[in-house]
């Protein structure tokens, strides 16, 4: 039994009372991530200043939806609500408006959209949708303009926008949407527009259609190349092609009512339509399925953005894409990103074809012959009827193109993606994707080789939760742009100064960061890379990266700062000693000395530990974090009693001190209690409780056996597993906790120290 450990002081038993009862009604913090879907290392909500981000917005401007990058990289134009913006993003910081020209809808076309039952406080607007750079002197745009899709060239004369005459706006059907929720896109190629989106004020007719150009392709309704809801996300130019990228109801499989897949569809650059037989409408359109799955699952059946990289469309090329499921799973929607290489794509469509039987209205595969030069290939001439006859039935490919999942996500919808490349200090290089959500937030997401992503940070970018509208890398800048309803922010591509440590640096495997042990600093990684700089993306593995051999020792300062905290305690009071939990795939434990800590009078609440300070209890206390198979001091406390000073440990000479003052709660002595944390409610609660109950539970509490209230307190020290109540789980390649005795042993080569967390490494 462990009344006579609680010793008879009646302020004791007191105290330890309240604390149990303190245990029972603290709210128990959620254990987050799951399975094997990576977890954000860190995350940083709106706002937070070790991720600053730079904002620019116009108070009588919205929907910030387009963004282009200008050729040189300069400067950034936006494509917003009724107007289009030319921005300055050379200089870091807010980008500089350079100038802006309105561009709003005619008030003839606002009146007859507000006519038409359209809202004139949010629809009758003219939203751009089309931003490309023509030539060198001009751009090409197109926008809804109050539900009546219009186009006109830009002129700009040293990257300043000239003003839109009314006299040049044509015509923008088949290249805007007329309804700013449909979905588009357009890619210029060749001097030619290649656009996809809904050709109809209802948003039933969608078409891909090439214009600027002569002559002007278009698909053919009645032949049903597209379905009714055919939704295209990105349009991507290889050499010979035009890729379109869009999700339709699939007609091909009979299961299910209403089944949404995702398609590619090729168009040929030298397509000229056709002499007798589909005059104006391409001669070489086919689709096929893409397949973006995780063995024995559900598809992401619902593609939402997908980029080309490297964009050179070299047969290394990739495409990546974001794809949702029209499922949800455990009520939430989730994501995945899948490459695709154009390698693949170009077999699946000089695969075989389907073809519908008319009579039982099931696609089946073509088995007959097939005529030369191919349908569907770049070689059909206008004239050669026999191909296309065959073309009108013989546009979906039979076998679908088939993805590598890059990364899944679960509740979380991606919208946008930008991808780049990055070198490590091995020369290896690295596929940086930025993934923007329907909250607002920016994954960082690294692929490492085996084709497993790690997320290497969220950030929140806007106080609302809203979706990323657009996403624009610019690599020039070293920074991302993101628009959203509300203006853009630019995001740079790291803050390599949030790591403060060697250990912590290495251990966030952001290929853009690495530790220069000169100055002691994470830094980003710039060309030429100095040698003596630690890194280690794929393993992420500090135990080598941050050691400190015989020659980097001689160059390190014999005596380094370290900081123990120093916290002086009131007896029969509950301290709080927090441990910032800064790296979401730790996990973290308590250590006291080399003792246990006291199970009956502690507990981890919320990463903080609640200590109820009794006799002996005072000492080292360290919150340690184990991530990747090692483990690292974040935090040590020293914690000192008022009335009964402690010797000081002599291993711990020499360590710079810091005086804190830790969250102290006085429950004893019939002290005023002096909380204000928040778990100050339960204080009170217990108070009330407590004045109700007192008599008969001290009587209940003297007979019982205590473990029953004791279960939920009980704080496992590092040396044992498992890990603390409400703690993360372990890593999979981690290995058993180790005492913190031999902690500071294999942590003793290590770098750590600069952790301003405070740290006992020697
Ligand atoms: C980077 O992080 C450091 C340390 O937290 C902070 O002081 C600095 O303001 C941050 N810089 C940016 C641009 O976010
Ligand atoms: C929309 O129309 C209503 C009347 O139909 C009018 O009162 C209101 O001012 C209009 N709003 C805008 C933004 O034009
Ligand atoms: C760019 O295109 C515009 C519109 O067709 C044309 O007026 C202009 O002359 C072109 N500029 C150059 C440099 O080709
Ligand atoms: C714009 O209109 C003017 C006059 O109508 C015309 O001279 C000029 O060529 C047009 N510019 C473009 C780029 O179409
Ligand atoms: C990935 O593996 C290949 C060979 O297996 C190697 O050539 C390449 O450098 C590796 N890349 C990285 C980033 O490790
Ligand atoms: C390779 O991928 C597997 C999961 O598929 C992962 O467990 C392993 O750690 C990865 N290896 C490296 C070196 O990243
Ligand atoms: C947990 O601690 C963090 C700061 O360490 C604080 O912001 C948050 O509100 C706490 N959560 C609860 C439920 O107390």
């Amino acid at each position: 039994m462990a009344l006579p450990a609680l010793g008879l002081d009646p302020w004791s038993l007191l105290s330890l009372f309240l604390f149990q009862l303190l245990l029972l009604l603290l709210p128990p913090t959620t254990a987050e991530g799951s399975g094997q879907e990576p977890v954000p290392r860190v995350r940083y909500y709106a706002g937070d200043g070790r991720r600053a981000l730079s904002l620019f917005q116009q108070k009588d401007l919205r929907d910030y939806d387009i963004l282009l990058l200008s050729n040189d990289g300069n400067t950034l134009f936006v494509g917003a609500r009724e107007a289009i913006l030319a921005l300055n993003i050379q200089d870091p910081g807010v980008p500089r408006l350079h100038n802006r020209i309105p561009w709003p809808a005619s008030d003839k076309k606002k009146m007859e959209c507000a006519f038409k039952r359209k809202s004139n406080e949010s629809q009758c607007f003219n939203f751009i949708r089309v931003l490309v750079s023509f030539n060198a002197t001009h751009l090409y745009t197109c926008g809804t303009f109050a539900f009546s899709p219009a186009c006109t060239f830009i002129e700009l004369k040293d990257s300043k926008l000239m003003p839109i005459l009314e006299d040049n706006i044509t015509e923008g059907k088949g290249q805007s949407p007329f309804n700013p929720v449909h979905k588009h896109t357009a890619v210029l190629v060749d001097g030619m527009l290649y656009s996809g989106t809904m050709n109809n004020f209802l948003g039933s007719d969608p078409i891909l259609i090439r214009t600027l150009g002569h002559p002007v392709l278009k698909t053919d309704n009645s032949l049903n190349w597209l379905q009714a809801d055919a939704s295209f996300v990105a349009a991507i130019p290889s050499t010979q092609f035009v890729y379109f990228f869009f999700e339709e109801t699939a007609s091909e499989f009979d299961f299910f009512d209403k089944l949404h897949t995702s398609r590619v569809a090729r168009v040929c650059k030298n397509d000229v339509g056709g002499e007798k037989l589909l005059q104006k409408k391409w001669t070489t359109f086919l689709k096929a399925q893409l397949l973006c799955a995780q063995p024995g699952q559900l598809p992401f059946n619902i593609i939402r953005h997908a980029v080309l990289w490297p964009a050179n469309s070299s047969p290394a090329s990739h495409v990546y894409a974001v794809f949702t499921s029209q499922w949800q799973i455990s009520g939430t929607k989730s994501s995945a990103v899948c490459a695709f290489s154009l390698t693949d794509i170009e077999r699946v469509f000089e695969g075989k074809y389907k073809e519908l039987n008319k009579e039982t209205s099931h696609w089946t595969t073509y088995m007959g012959s097939e005529t030369n030069p191919r349908p569907g290939s770049c070689s059909v001439g206008p004239s050669s009827d026999k191909a296309l006859t065959f073309m009108k039935d013989h546009f979906l490919m039979d076998e679908q193109v088939v993805g590598t999942p890059l990364l899944v996500k679960y509740g979380v919808e991606y919208t946008k993606l930008a991808v780049e490349t990055a070198q490590d200090l091995e020369g290896n290089s690295h596929l940086i994707m930025y993934l923007g959500t329907t909250t607002g937030s920016l994954h960082k997401a690294v692929v490492s080789n085996n084709s497993s992503a790690h997320l290497v940070e969220e950030i929140q970018l806007f106080p609302a939760p809203e979706p990323v509208r657009n996403l624009q890398l610019a690599p020039t800048q070293g920074a991302v742009f993101a628009g959203f309803s509300g203006g853009i922010q630019r995001v740079p591509r790291a803050n390599c100064s949030v790591y403060e440590s060697c250990v912590d640096c290495v251990l966030a495997r952001d290929p853009h960061c690495a530790w220069d042990p000169e100055s002691r600093t994470c830094r980003l990684l710039s060309i030429p890379v100095p040698k003596s700089w630690k890194q280690d993306i794929e393993r992420g593995n500090p135990g080598w990266a941050c050691a400190i051999g015989p020659m980097g020792r001689s160059n390190q300062p014999k005596s380094r700062p370290q900081i123990i905290k120093e916290v002086l305690a009131v007896p029969n009071s509950i301290l709080e000693l927090p441990c910032p939990h800064h790296s979401a795939l730790a996990s973290y434990c308590w250590s006291h000395g080399a003792a246990t800590i006291p199970e009956a009078s502690s507990t981890v609440y919320n990463g903080s530990l609640l200590l109820l300070l009794r006799d002996g209890a005072g000492g080292l206390y360290q919150c340690w974090a184990t991530e990747h198979g090692f483990s690292y001091p974040v935090v040590s406390y020293w914690v000192d009693s008022q009335d009964q000073p402690l010797s000081p440990d002599p291993e711990l000479a020499g360590i710079p001190r810091e005086r804190v003052e830790a969250p102290l709660t006085r429950v004893g002595g019939g002290a005023a209690l002096a909380a204000q944390r928040s778990y100050w409610p339960h204080f009170l609660t217990v108070t009330v409780l407590l004045a109700l109950v007192l008599s008969g539970a001290l009587i209940f509490l003297l007979a019982s056996p205590l473990g029953a209230l004791r279960a939920r307190g009980k704080v496992q020290g590092c040396g044992t597993l498992p890990l603390p109540p409400g703690e993360k789980a372990p890593l999979s390649r981690e290995q058993p906790l180790k005492l913190p005795k031999e902690h500071r042993t294999s942590a003793s080569n290590v770098d750590a120290d600069n952790n301003h967390l405070g740290t006992e490494v020697a």
